[in-house]
């Protein structure tokens, strides 16, 4: 079981994931409209993955015997300058959530609350890649400038495709 103190912070963290999906939904939108698909297909990708973060703790509070309740999202920032502010964009939010979920994670440690501890170890280490992931790409779109050969490369890059292993699938299917 959950304390309530517990349980109204879990339910808070279900809707900084349903906001990361949305904001991750709005850059993709951005891109598309920019014509970089392998850039909107990544940021869908990233989407998913948060919708699938906020399903996590959902099924947790569920297996608590806890009640979710759902909040109002914010509505994400909805434009962006430049492909290097978006990706700057992205890595803050996901600093955001590895603050929150290391908060999560002190909160869980001061009420002694094991059960939540071994759950919310899943989302440190996610943070970790999720972070690095961000970096990479902002510090490429950095490392490239104006160049815009190599923007059209690295969305080329992004691009999923079947033949490749599937990379982002594979990564979605591990958050299941
Ligand atoms: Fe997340």
């Amino acid at each position: 079981m959950l304390s309530d103190l517990m349980l109204s912070a879990l339910n808070a963290q279900i809707t900084q994931e349903k906001f990361a999906s949305a904001t991750y939904c709005q850059m993709a939108s951005w891109f598309a409209a920019q014509n970089l698909q392998g850039f909107c297909k990544y940021f869908q990708e990233q989407s998913k993955e948060e919708l699938s973060h906020a399903q996590k703790f959902i099924n947790y509070i569920w297996l608590q015997m806890g009640e979710v309740k759902l909040s109002d999202l914010s509505a994400p920032k909805q434009s962006w300058y430049n492909p290097i502010e978006v990706a700057k964009d992205a890595l803050e939010l996901e600093k955001n959530v590895t603050l929150l979920i290391n908060d999560l994670m002190k909160f869980a440690l001061s009420e002694s609350d094991f059960a939540t501890q071994s759950m919310l170890l899943w989302f440190i280490d996610e943070q970790v890649k999720s972070e690095f992931e961000a970096n990479e790409l902002l510090q490429k779109l950095i490392m490239i400038g104006d160049d815009k050969a190599a923007l059209l490369a690295i969305d080329e890059d992004l691009e999923p495709t079947p033949n490749t292993g599937d990379f982002w699938n594979i990564k979605s299917d591990d958050n299941v």
